[in-house]
């Protein structure tokens, strides 16, 4: 069916027809007999997997930035996911860069977006996760920095957001790769991770003794490091005692692109990462000896491109453009191709 949706949604600006997405799964969320019968035709078959200590009932999970405000994962958790991460959340609303703000590249099946965290902030999200969650649905936070918040100050802001979120959340991501807030990137340099890993890990402490509950925390990391940048990052990591990494953000590289929209600045998701942050994960875990676990994202467009992240040694994938350009059914999809898979 959304073989004939698509064109309808893809003749609209790429930031109305998210916006219009959003408002149908709400409406789905709604209305109960409605939820229902959307759960009945996208439920994916169950394949559970264990992973940061969570158990997730499928492999496949939605990626940062669908579901900025938690506006939605309600009716989302009915396409199947194992697994929804809600933000990037920002410790006080901020609007994001002006629009328009995200393109679509359909020729490459991808888009770019300098969306820059529009967020509703943290106060608002953490409302909207109060009521009772879906059940099976492992739900993570993203959480990112204020645009307005000076580098040096940046852990404040990632403290201040995981006391707010860790009795909520699953597990926390922390966002040090978004291309489109300045500077955020740098925070994956080695002495500037580890200082902020070092503080998150101790105020992960001090949350558990006080609830009873060590939250685990996934870094989300840049396609774009080179591999001396990504080994820092990674012994960053390890040594603050990190559950684990997503892998990977937007890209700024416009390799192979057929679409003229190509020059708008942003980050590049989609088809065209996919080879990339594939490669990120295959180093990833060969430098770990595949101790840490990896969520691999990037150009995850059907069930082929997930087994491929598996067989690399990926736990989990997760999925954002691939929903845009495959429509609802991807998850059940890619579940449904997982019971063919032959493990590498
Ligand atoms: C419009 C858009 C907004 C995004 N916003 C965020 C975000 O707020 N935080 C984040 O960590 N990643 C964000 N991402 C990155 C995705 O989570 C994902 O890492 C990336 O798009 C690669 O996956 P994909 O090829 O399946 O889209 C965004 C991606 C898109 C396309």
């Amino acid at each position: 069916m959304y073989r004939w949706v698509r064109p309808l949604f893809f003749r609209l600006q790429p930031e109305t027809a998210h916006g219009l997405t959003l408002q149908l799964i709400r409406l789905v969320e709604s209305l109960p007999p409605l939820a229902a019968l959307v759960r009945r035709l996208y439920q994916a078959a169950d394949a559970p997997v264990k992973c940061c200590g969570l158990q997730f009932r499928n492999p496949v999970g939605l990626a940062a930035g669908y579901d900025k405000d938690g506006f939605g994962y309600r009716g989302l958790a009915c396409l199947g996911f194992g697994h929804i991460e809600i933000g990037t959340v920002t410790r006080l609303p901020q609007d994001g860069n002006p629009k328009p703000r995200l393109f679509r590249l359909v020729e490459d099946g991808a888009l770019i977006n300098r969306l820059g965290f529009p967020s509703r902030g943290a106060d608002f999200v953490a409302r909207r996760l109060q009521a009772p969650r879906p059940a099976g649905l492992v739900l993570g936070v993203n959480l990112g920095k204020n645009r307005q918040t000076p580098l040096e100050e940046a852990a404040q802001d990632y403290l201040a957001l995981m006391e707010v979120f860790a009795p909520l959340a699953d597990y926390l991501a922390i966002n040090v790769s978004s291309p489109n807030t300045p500077g955020l990137r740098q925070l994956q340099r080695r002495a500037e991770l580890e200082g902020l890993l070092a503080a998150l890990d101790e105020k992960r402490s001090e949350i558990a003794s006080r609830l009873g509950k060590r939250v685990p925390l996934l870094i989300k990391l840049a396609p774009d490091l080179s591999q001396a940048e990504l080994e820092d990052a990674l012994s960053a990591i390890v040594l603050c005692g990190m559950d684990g990494v997503i892998a990977a953000n937007t890209t700024l590289s416009r390799e192979g692109l057929r679409t003229p929209l190509k020059d708008q600045a942003g980050g590049l998701s989609g088809a065209p990462v996919r080879d990339r942050s594939l490669e990120m994960v295959r180093r990833i875990v060969r430098s770990t000896g595949g101790s840490l676990p990896v969520i691999g994202v990037g150009g995850v467009m059907g069930g082929e491109d997930a087994r491929r992240y598996l067989d690399a040694g990926a736990k989990l994938v997760q999925v954002y453009t691939g929903l845009v350009y495959a429509g609802p059914g991807l998850v059940k999809e890619i579940v449904s191709s997982a019971s063919r898979w032959v493990p590498a």
